[in-house]
């Protein structure tokens, strides 16, 4: 595979990047995933300008120009052949060439790494039509869940948690309200409604969550944005997830408790077609 550090494509074996850098040693650094159908990025836009508000939120000027970011995440897309997967890009701090909780000076260079992976046929995998299955768990995470920081751990360890329960992801539930998925945003349906969080500090303003709110109203479904209780999740008549990865993805069964008939619900199936046809 090749991938992008610091202005080279390189083989993935001979990228390297320093033991100091602030991404690795304090998680000071950014990230966005942009899927790829068919060789074309899917809302590149979108991700592109949650990447400055993150820089921004963080006090980090934005290395690259928009055409610079295009040309790297196309390069990358044609280098490696990707017809379906994505484009992974991350923008640290740098390399202060020591451990100092104080930031670098501003010229230090940042460290920008981006690679693909590939997901042949992702639009179309057999989890869409069964769906997740989540279990909730506490959400301990920091308060800036807006920046798309690298700070990954919990999340990691409540995806494994959900795993060790029989379950696919968790739901993370602060002040007894859902706030989101482990890696995307949570919505429920009831009476016909589309019911996610608002947006504030205590969520990552979704790119997918976004569009898919905007096809939902075009297609004159109601859609309700306030915070809803685990209980109230699981009287649902369904419920789903959306992230750039995943698109919209039916959930079946919250703590154990099957939604509906424990299938996959209508609205969620056809918002991930409108989704899916619309980006394209
Ligand atoms: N995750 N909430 C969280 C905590 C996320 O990590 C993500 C994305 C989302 C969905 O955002 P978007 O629709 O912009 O992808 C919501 C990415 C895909 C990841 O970490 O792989």
């Amino acid at each position: 595979r090749t991938v992008y550090v610091n202005g080279e494509y390189l083989p993935e074996d001979e990228a390297k990047v320093s033991i100091f850098d602030r991404g690795f040693l304090m998680a000071d650094g950014v990230y966005e995933v942009t899927s790829v159908l068919d060789g074309k990025l899917i809302d590149f836009g979108g991700h592109l300008a949650r990447l400055n508000r993150s820089l921004t939120a963080l006090g980090m000027p934005d290395p690259l120009s928009e055409a610079e970011w295009l040309d790297v995440h196309r390069q990358l897309v044609d280098k490696n052949g990707i017809t379906d997967g994505m484009v992974y890009l991350q923008v640290t701090r740098g390399n202060p060439g020591d451990r100092d909780f104080v930031y670098p000076p501003a010229d230090t260079p940042q460290t920008v790494v981006l690679f693909t992976q590939s997901k042949p046929g992702m639009a179309d995998i057999p989890q869409a039509r069964t769906g997740l299955k989540v279990v909730t768990i506490d959400d301990i995470r920091w308060g800036r869940r807006d920046i798309k920081t690298v700070q990954l751990l919990y999340p990691s360890m409540a995806k494994m948690e959900a795993k060790a329960r029989g379950a696919d992801d968790a739901w993370l539930v602060q002040d007894g309200k859902v706030t989101e998925g482990t890696s995307n945003n949570a919505y429920i349906v009831k009476d016909g409604k589309i019911i996610t969080r608002d947006l504030s500090h205590d969520i990552l303003h979704g790119i997918t969550r976004a569009a898919v709110l905007r096809f939902a109203r075009e297609a004159q479904m109601q859609v309700e944005e306030r915070s809803f209780t685990p209980d109230e999740a699981r009287e649902a008549d369904e419920a789903f997830v959306t992230s750039a990865s995943t698109f919209v993805m039916p959930v079946v069964e919250i703590d154990g408790v099957p939604l509906g008939d424990g299938r996959p619900g209508r609205v969620a199936a056809r918002l991930r077609e409108v989704y899916l046809d619309e980006m394209r």
